[in-house]
């Protein structure tokens, strides 16, 4: 099964309004019809810029999606600060970051908070990026694969095997984040083609080969095509490089490289 990659620009916390809109426009000009159909573009702004890079993509019409960094699992009621699922399903937003690590590391989400979320991004209709991801310390006591598929599994639970094929998981190791460390591309391949493993065996080969499995962690223009080329890489989440228009648009026309 051929799946369409998707390179998703996590923004975190930068980015006002305006300088959101400044970005897509830029990111805009350097992509074409060519590449959209080679790869699936995802921003992720802060909520505060959702609703002005929505009208943008909407008024110019580009072919650029909307995703947000995260949402609580109500549907809504007394939560002091959280937005809800269904108030982003109202801005056209088509992914939701569920459990980053930095979520999980600096707010306290567990693997149970990220499977309401999961969930709740489901039952709206949008497409969760669930992350999973070892620490460095994980890491170095061999618990990779344990840990991942731990998460997995964890997150999962409760969501049917044909809305696991619609999905899209991206792996994520701690250590790799923001430091400028990627993963070596083999073995992100390698730990990509774990979490399928993992799907098929509990889900099903076609849930598994429908899924769509990202890698995360320092992806640069200088790595994104050895990445790429890995099987089980159906594409990035990208946190610093996103920031800049013309090194995300290198990512996203990887197949040109
Ligand atoms: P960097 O690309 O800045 O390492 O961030 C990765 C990330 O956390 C994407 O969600």
């Amino acid at each position: 099964m051929s799946r369409l990659p998707l390179q998703a620009g996590n923004w975190k916390m930068n980015l006002d309004h305006l300088e959101a809109i400044q970005l897509v426009q830029r990111l805009g000009y350097h992509l074409d019809d060519t590449d959209y159909d080679r790869t699936e573009v995802v921003v992720c702004p802060a909520f505060t810029a959702l609703r002005s890079v929505q009208t943008l993509i909407e008024g110019d019409r580009l072919r650029i999606g909307l995703g947000a960094q995260d949402c609580h699992w109500e549907e809504s009621g007394s939560f002091t600060g959280a937005v809800s699922p269904g108030m982003l399903a109202k801005l056209d937003v088509s992914y939701v970051v569920c459990g980053h690590s930095e979520r999980r590391r600096l707010f306290g989400e567990t693997d149970d908070v990220v499977n309401r979320k999961v969930r709740a991004v489901l039952a709206h209709g949008m497409t969760p990026i669930l992350c999973v991801g070892e620490s460095e310390e994980q890491r170095d006591q061999g618990r990779t694969e344990s840990v991942v598929v731990g998460q997995v599994e964890a997150c999962l639970d409760g969501v049917e095997d044909r809305q696991v094929a619609g999905m899209v998981i991206a792996y994520e190791p701690v250590w790799a984040i923001g430091t400028g460390r990627t993963a070596e591309p083999g073995e992100a391949g390698a730990t990509c083609g774990v979490v399928r493993a993992a799907v098929a065996e509990r889900r099903g080969t076609d849930a598994a080969e429908a899924l769509r499995v990202q890698y995360g962690g320092s992806v640069k223009p200088g790595n994104i095509e050895a990445l790429m080329r890995q099987a089980d890489i159906d594409g990035t989440l990208v946190g610093g490089a996103s920031l800049d228009p013309d090194d995300f648009a290198v990512i996203c026309r990887w197949h040109r490289l």
